[in-house]
């Protein structure tokens, strides 16, 4: 959604940067401006600022800045629309309409509507009797409510029923092919059923609408699953497996596993409060969806090897968003569908009883690793299990850790803990220096990530940055720039990243927009926009911003663009002297 700068400045004048910030880090006065230590690395004191007046936020530490909308999107994990309707919603202003949100809520509703039909055709045609019946029933051992409640189907070995159906129903190849209902011949250019001969698992949203397929084949065969991708309707990262059942017996626990049998398999033997990710990794939008409906997550993975890291994995994601987080093993089957055929519901109930904290599994690891039993292998096991502990940032779990390790290792507790707050200040001071380490190098201009055409360019990207530094803090600069004499256009830059910030200030103009920070989120990274805000509190604090330095730094970027295109053009130029060289001394 595209909101109009009108509409952001009404945000942003209803969401004062100290405001909002101050529900995130508490700040302190300092001068004019507000301090606090970073949210976004670790510190001990403070280099994060936050200026109300011009409406923007800087840390000295790790480089991050911008204004109150790159604030939500870094902390709130968000990109720039997002940001501005989670502000807007903070300041309980309406979302304006918008003909574009018509038009994509027209094509959603669209391929949900076709969706609805082929959910209903792969259903009917599973009820016919045949390949996916009996695979379901006789093979994985489904009960027939158990279909019916996950309104289960089949797709037939043919390339042309559900697409032939669709198109009675007037949608056309490209529409069906964005639902991933169909494929497009490159050879005939027609359409194609996308599922065939495979046993269909629909993915139902919260709402009841049907907003994606998987596929199984009934073999060996491979692919062994197709899904939906990506549609106007789907977003595979942020949807759930069974959600829409699992979201009212979930308030308590959830169980997450990774397939669709899993699943089904669990809440067929009343575990329904299961779910599954579709297909991919657990993303941290799907944990943040499982923190709306639950307080603990049990993860119950495959007992492979992929599955274990996997959930490794998703106890870091989990943990992230604040969610509880157990994990259970199978034993004696390869995941929960197959251990629950093979021992029952009664023996699942006992394995999501016996669950266990991510810390159970590091602490045995280190036991089976080491030899306890003698001195060397004790302090070795004591060295690793520090650094455990250290590495979890609730002091609270800390101490119930250094508690159980204390047991499992015989050693005192109060030693052990002072070896955790030993390894813990040792970490912190290692991560403070890799993060100044890093701005230092930027600083310097060496590997800037940035602007890395900086190190190369010094004298023209320096002059570049003052320049836009001024223009950002008095955009009617800009007409400076296209007086005879001084003209100066996005190409005459040097370095790319400072066009491209050039170029967009040219477009506000354009567009007649009154210049802020916030209207540079939408092009540029919150690390970007880091180095846009020091740009402008660079030259914020100096007095001596007017025509002759904007002058000074135009005649500069010109002499070095001129350098850098004489340079580039004598480098070639004895490339081809070279190259002739060559050529007459093999002539004579
Ligand atoms: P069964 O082998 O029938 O028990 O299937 P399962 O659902 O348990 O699948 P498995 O454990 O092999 O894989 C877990 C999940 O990963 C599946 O439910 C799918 O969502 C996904 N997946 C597995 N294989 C594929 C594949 O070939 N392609 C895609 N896109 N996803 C897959
Ligand atoms: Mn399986």
């Amino acid at each position: 959604m595209k909101f109009s700068p009108a509409f952001i400045d009404e945000v942003k004048a209803r969401n004062p940067i100290e405001e909002v910030v101050s529900s995130y880090v508490t700040l302190k006065r300092a001068g004019s401006n507000l301090t606090g230590l970073c949210p976004f690395h670790s510190e001990k004191t403070p280099s994060f600022s936050v200026s109300a007046p011009n409406g923007f936020f800087y840390c000295f530490g790790c480089g991050t800045g911008g204004d109150v909308i790159s604030f939500i999107m870094k902390i709130e994990n968000l990109d720039y629309p997002s940001a501005i309707g989670f502000l807007a919603k903070r300041a309980g202003l309406p979302l304006p309409e918008n003909p574009d949100e018509k038009e994509q809520g027209v094509r959603r509703a669209r391929v949900l509507a076709m969706n609805r039909l082929a959910a209903k055709y792969f259903h009917s045609k599973l009820m016919e009797g045949g390949a996916g019946l009996e695979y379901l029933t006789e093979k994985r051992k489904l009960p027939m409510p158990l279909i019916k409640h996950f309104g289960l189907g089949f797709a037939p070995d043919s390339f042309g029923e559900l697409t032939n159906l669709l198109t009675r129903n007037g949608y056309s190849a490209e529409e069906m092919k964005t639902a991933f209902l169909c494929g497009i011949s490159p050879k005939t250019g027609r359409p194609y059923d996308y599922f065939r001969n495979r046993v269909i698992f629909p993915i139902i949203d919260n709402a009841g609408e049907v907003i994606a397929f998987g596929g199984r084949v009934m073999d060996d065969s491979l692919p062994k699953y197709l899904n939906t991708s990506d549609t106007p309707a789907f977003r595979k990262s942020r949807n759930l497996f069974a959600l829409n059942f699992a979201k009212k017996h979930c308030a308590e626990t959830m169980i997450l596993c990774e397939g669709y049998m899993d699943v089904i398999a669990l809440h067929g033997a009343g575990f329904e409060n299961a779910v599954a990710t579709l297909g991919t990794a657990l993303t941290s939008e799907q944990a943040r969806i499982m923190k709306r409906y639950t307080k603990k997550v049990i993860i119950s993975y495959d007992a492979d090897e992929a599955g274990q890291r996997a959930a490794d994995r998703a106890f870091g994601i989990l943990g992230e968003v604040g969610l509880e987080t157990r994990l259970l093993r199978v034993e004696g089957a390869k995941d929960p569908d197959e251990y629950i055929k093979k021992f029952g519901a009664d023996r699942f109930r006992k394995l999501l009883e016996g669950s266990r904290t991510r810390f159970d599994f590091q602490l045995e690891g280190v036991l089976k690793r080491n030899n306890v039993a003698e001195n060397e292998g004790k302090l070795k096991a004591a060295a690793e299990i520090t650094s455990i502990i250290a590495a979890y940032p609730s002091e609270v779990e800390r101490d119930v850790y250094i508690g159980q390790a204390s047991a499992a290792l015989s050693v005192p507790k109060e030693s052990l803990k002072n070896d955790v707050n030993r390894a813990k200040i040792s970490r912190e001071k290692r991560e403070t220096k890799e993060a100044e380490e890093k701005i230092m190098r930027e600083t310097r201009g060496f590997g800037d990530r940035i602007n890395p055409e900086k190190v190369t360019f010094h004298r023209g990207a320096r002059a570049e940055e003052i320049l836009l530094g001024i223009l950002l803090l008095y955009p009617e600069m800009l007409s400076v720039l296209e007086k005879e004499g001084s003209v100066l256009t996005p190409d005459d830059l040097v370095t790319e990243f400072n066009r491209r910030v050039l170029k967009k200030l040219f477009e506000l103009k354009e567009e007649d927009a009154a210049i802020s920070l916030s209207l540079f989120a939408e092009d540029f990274s919150p690390g970007e926009m880091g180095k846009i805000a020091k740009y402008q509190i660079d030259r914020e604090k100096l007095t001596d911003n007017g025509e002759d330095v904007v002058l000074d730094c135009v005649r500069i970027i010109k002499e070095e663009k001129a350098k850098k295109t004489t340079s580039l053009e004598d480098l070639l130029a004895s490339k081809r002297q070279k190259k002739q060289d060559k050529e007459t001394t093999s002539k004579g």
